[in-house]
């Protein structure tokens, strides 16, 4: 009921390698400095971008929590985040020093090109009544021109991968722009987003009406409703699909609410060692999903998000079986 995520490695020595080692270990610079020894760990999991064929790790980095006061360990985690093989971070112009801390430590560490840069900007009008969104687009006061040459400066980046709409804020006054700066490379790719399901259906009339490479949309075990809304018109479509709050959320919700439950014995057989493992495998394996991005400021929690995108993802009938598990 595993699905294997690619050639040239057994699923036993796949889950004994997990078995053995911690995410540490498997991860960290123990591993990938190890001389004489060919480490064995299991191999990334990749999906491709539809609207390209361009391949992506399943699990990225959300970042609405960065800030200045914490730069050293931030910088860390982002070297950590590259060592480990992932390539997806999503900031806004909304999240205070989020895009700042992001470009000086990936100018530091000399890794801009080793990361796909997500960031958003919004039309700067008032947010729409249904946007409840874990972070207030309140810090954002630019729009257009001006919004996407800060994050460019901010970023320390010459061209953004993708640029978002944020909480679709503005959609129909800055699509013709975000064209114009595809067409001039300035993104490589275009989107939008929200974080609350009562926006799906005016995510969905947006998917319809542009040609949108990326939507992104809250879904975890505890929040399902994009499967039924946003996704079937992505597969349609052919738009990338990126998961946000896919552990329930900067609160913690879905964590909380695994706490005191034992992780049932069978999440071993797609390799999740951990409550954020089964909940990331479980959000990355839908067939819409191209990738999630768990927030976190923890290297610790990083690494242990980072196992999720390895090995396996569970199948359809394990999905299902997830899903009652966790509604019980
Ligand atoms: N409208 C939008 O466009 C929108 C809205 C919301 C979010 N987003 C994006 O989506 C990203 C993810 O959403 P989110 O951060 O709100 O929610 P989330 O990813 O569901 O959860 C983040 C929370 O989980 C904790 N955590 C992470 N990994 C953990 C682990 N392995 N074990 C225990 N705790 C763990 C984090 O703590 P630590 O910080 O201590 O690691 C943080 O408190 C955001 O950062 C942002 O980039 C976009």
């Amino acid at each position: 009921m595993a699905v294997r995520a690619n050639r040239g490695y057994s699923r036993r020595a796949v889950l004994q390698a997990a078995a053995l080692a911690g995410a540490g270990a498997l991860l960290g610079r123990t591993v990938h400095g190890a001389v004489g020894h060919a480490p064995i760990y299991p191999p990334l999991i990749w999906k491709p971008i539809p609207a390209t064929g361009e391949m992506l790790p399943v699990i990225g980095l959300g970042t609405n929590r960065f800030s200045e006061a914490e730069y050293d360990s931030l910088k860390a985690e982002l070297g950590r985040f590259t060592e480990a093989g992932a390539k997806v971070i999503d900031t806004a112009a909304a999240y205070g020093d989020s895009e700042a801390v992001i470009g000086q430590s990936l100018a530091d560490l000399g890794t801009r090109d080793q990361v796909f840069l997500a960031t958003k900007l919004s039309g700067g009008g008032p947010r729409h009544p249904n946007t409840g969104g874990a972070t207030a687009a309140t810090d954002a006061p630019l729009t257009g021109q001006d919004s996407l040459d800060r994050s460019l400066q901010r970023l320390r980046t010459s061209h953004l991968d993708l640029l978002q709409v944020h909480n679709l804020n503005g959609v129909d006054e800055l699509m013709p722009q975000l064209l114009r700066w595809k067409k001039a490379g300035k993104i490589r790719y275009l989107g939008v987003t929200t974080s609350n399901p009562a926006d799906h259906p005016r995510m969905i009339a947006c998917m319809n009406r542009y040609r949108l490479d990326f939507v992104q949309v809250d879904f975890s075990i505890g929040n399902r409703d994009a499967a039924a809304s946003v996704f079937p018109v992505a597969l349609k479509r052919r738009i990338g699909v990126i998961a946000n709050m896919p552990l329930g959320g900067r609160s913690g919700a879905n964590l909380a609410a695994s706490q005191n439950r034992a992780l049932p014995p069978w999440a071993a057989d797609f390799g999740a060692a951990t409550w954020a493992q089964f909940m990331l495998k479980y959000v990355v394996s839908h067939a819409a999903v191209t990738c999630a991005v768990p927030g976190s400021t923890k290297v610790e929690h990083l690494l242990d998000n980072q196992m999720a995108g390895r090995g396996f993802l569970p199948d359809a009938s394990m999905r299902k079986l997830m899903e009652h598990y966790w509604d019980t």
